[in-house]
């Protein structure tokens, strides 16, 4: 393990970035892994097709908050769609991770499916 990929993640999930609750949000989504059961949820506050706000709650390991931390700071301030691209690619590659076996890959992808699940179920509400 990386010096950079350590502390980066350490950083991310001893202080995590945009944590709680919104006072005020357009949609929520929670989700857990059903492997060890940590959870995420994820709230949105939407102006127009931008995240104007986002954060998020979650019990996990120390992937799982890193990865739900820097994704948070990732879409804030991004359009609905291009947040849908997001993958756990990119939020490994933020992270300063280059692989990651299959059991620690669903602790990337957990924040991930909830944030794209939180856009999909406003966008639902839209229609
Ligand atoms: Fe549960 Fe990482 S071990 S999400």
């Amino acid at each position: 393990m990386s010096y950079f990929f350590y502390e980066n993640i350490m950083d991310h999930y001893k202080n995590p970035r945009n944590k709680g609750k919104l006072d005020f949000y357009d949609s929520e989504y929670g989700d857990s892994n059903p492997t060890c059961g940590d959870s995420v949820k994820i709230y949105l506050k939407v102006n127009g097709n931008k995240i104007e706000k986002i954060s998020f709650e979650g019990s996990g390991c120390a992937l799982s908050i890193a990865s739900s931390s820097i994704l948070t700071e990732m879409v804030k301030g991004t359009n609905l769609d291009d947040a849908l691209n997001l993958s756990e690619k990119d939020i490994m590659n933020e992270l300063g991770i280059k692989e990651l076996g299959p059991n620690r890959i669903k602790c990337v992808a957990l924040p991930v499916k909830v944030l794209k699940m939180a856009i999909l179920s406003y966008k639902a509400k839209q229609l």
